[in-house]
């Protein structure tokens, strides 16, 4: 499988020098959400951009009671809607389809793992897998260790023969406070190394996220600015249109805080922070991150109003359409207090950071899509042009432009043309779209593809989930204890009208995306 059957030019396949091992990837929950939007579609990828070894098999693992066949063609309906450009009809897709096999998972759960241990063994016997195995964990948070247990038990955790790898990757979020992370810790670890545990964050997939080190550590103009002395604030944006879709019953038992921040948002600020690593080695960066993590300022739960704002979406026009509150969508308690949007005021107690405070927001049914980093330098002296152009003076600003419109821009100031020192702000836009003529792969083909080669530097090493809780359970356990507000907001807007106020209080605005 060394050709490449991708046939769009406008998106650029990965690729890689490594090669993957004979396996067999084994879904749990495999007719669930995620599996159906994100890991069928990618591991799709994998197959056209040729990175799959000629020993491969994928097994679906899910309650349904489904066989081969059907598997297959519902796993056709999902790819079919992800990968528009191809045809999936002929050798390309049967092919594919080969590879796709289906254990329905009974009440018994012994007896549903023999099954599968079975499957695994005839698959082995039959296309040679070397005795590789991963399996992927796109189930409820709370049966994680319990999944883990159950492979366990079946002496799934290791190739009995010696001579195979065994993988596992847990999807997010990975517990539901410290406590809870640390038991599923324990669980993982009494099972399997550290280094065969997998914790994704698929936004360490992501290619605008990865090149954060990059620009940061490749371009000699940018790291000599990023500290406490040219700085003045950093804002994280995580913006979403979309409201809690199908997955009320889970959202509503996390919302933003556990769902966004605890992972995405505080990787994003651990990366832009973080200093140096000695090295890219996967333990290097991750060292380095933690070190970031530990040192912003713990929130005590009694002053938590003061730091971290939490609002929730009511009914409202969202792009000319109706969409229903929060607490009428499925799943979602009538009365719940789940917050779909949270503001946060975070110090970094450092060297590099002293003083300065990183604002992070995230909400869902926002104005618009948009995740980005921020970074507002701080005002030259405005001692050149006297008073009539003072105020003209805007600060500098870096923003990398997560996603959609994936890049990197930086505002400046710039002579109006004529002859009066006229001051007006400027920019400079670097996208990847029109750099690089392709658009990046997706964030999850990226993360199966290194989970499958063993890579585990873009996974969340356990004490780095286990200091984003340290940060998190405060906040939670201080809107519980002092019945903090809960503010409500229009669909279509940027937040509740407190979390402007709430910045305001700095002498600061948040960024129109
Ligand atoms: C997931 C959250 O981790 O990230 C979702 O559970 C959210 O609620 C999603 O919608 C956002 O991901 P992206 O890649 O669209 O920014």
């Amino acid at each position: 499988m060394s050709i490449k059957l991708d046939t769009n030019p406008l998106r650029k396949g990965l690729q890689t020098e490594r090669i993957v091992d004979p396996c067999v990837f084994v879904i749990f929950g495999a007719t669930g959400d995620l599996a159906h939007r994100k890991l069928l579609p990618a591991l799709f990828y994998l197959y056209l951009d040729g990175l799959l070894p000629r020993g491969f098999a994928i097994i679906g693992f899910a309650s349904s009671e489904l066989t081969d066949d059907e598997f297959r063609q519902s796993a056709k309906l999902s790819i079919a809607k992800a990968v528009t450009h191809v045809n999936l009809e002929g050798r390309l897709w049967h092919d594919f389809a080969e590879m796709l096999h289906y254990v329905h998972r009974t009440d018994d759960t012994s007896k549903s793992m023999q099954m599968l241990k079975s499957r695994i063994d005839d698959l082995d016997s039959s296309i040679g897998l070397g005795g590789n195995c991963l399996f992927y964990l796109s189930i409820p948070p709370f049966v994680f260790g319990d999944s883990a247990i159950a492979i366990r038990d079946a002496g799934l955790q290791k190739d009995e023969k010696g001579n195979g790898w065994r993988r596992i990757v847990v999807e997010k979020p990975f517990g539901s406070d410290l406590e809870s992370a640390r038991e599923l810790n324990k669980i993982l670890q009494s099972i399997f190394d550290e280094k065969q545990i997998y914790r994704i964050d698929h936004y360490l997939g992501k290619e605008t996220v990865q090149n954060i080190l990059v620009f940061r550590f490749v371009n000699q103009f940018v790291e000599p600015l990023l500290n406490a002395k040219f700085v003045d604030n950093i804002q994280i944006t995580v913006a979403e249109t979309i409201g809690v879709e199908k997955r009320g019953g889970y959202y509503d038992n996390a919302g933003a805080l556990r769902d966004i921040v605890q992972n995405h948002m505080l990787q994003l600020l651990s990366l832009i922070c973080m200093e140096p690593p000695r090295s890219l080695d996967p333990e290097d960066v991750r060292d380095e991150k933690i070190k970031l993590l530990r040192s912003i300022r713990p929130i005590y739960m009694a002053r938590v109003n003061e730091v971290a704002l939490r609002g929730q979406y009511h009914a409202g026009i969202l792009m000319g359409e109706r969409v229903p509150g929060y607490r009428e969508e499925e799943h979602v308690r009538p009365d719940s207090q789940t917050e779909t949007f949270v503001a946060l005021k975070l110090k970094i107690d450092n060297w590099r950071w002293d003083g300065i405070t990183a604002y992070l927001r995230t909400g869902k049914r926002l104005a618009k899509r948009g995740s980005e980093i921020a970074i507002q330098l701080k005002c030259a002296p405005r001692i050149f042009f006297g008073e009539e152009h003072r105020d003209e003076v805007e600060p500098n600003l870096i923003v990398i432009n997560i996603q959609p419109d994936e890049g990197i821009s930086i505002r400046f100031d710039a002579k109006v043309p004529g002859l009066s020192y006229h001051i007006q702000p400027v920019k400079m836009d670097f996208k990847y779209g029109s750099a690089f003529g392709a658009s990046a792969p997706e964030a999850y083909e990226r993360l199966l593809l290194d989970a499958m080669l063993g890579d585990p530097s873009l996974f969340a090493r356990s004490d780095a989930t286990e200091a984003a809780w340290m940060i998190c359970d405060p906040i939670i356990q201080g809107w519980h204890a002092l019945n903090s507000p809960l503010y409500f907001y229009a669909p279509g807007s940027w937040g509740p009208k407190e979390a402007m106020e709430f910045i305001a209080r700095d002498g600061r605005s948040w960024r129109r995306l």
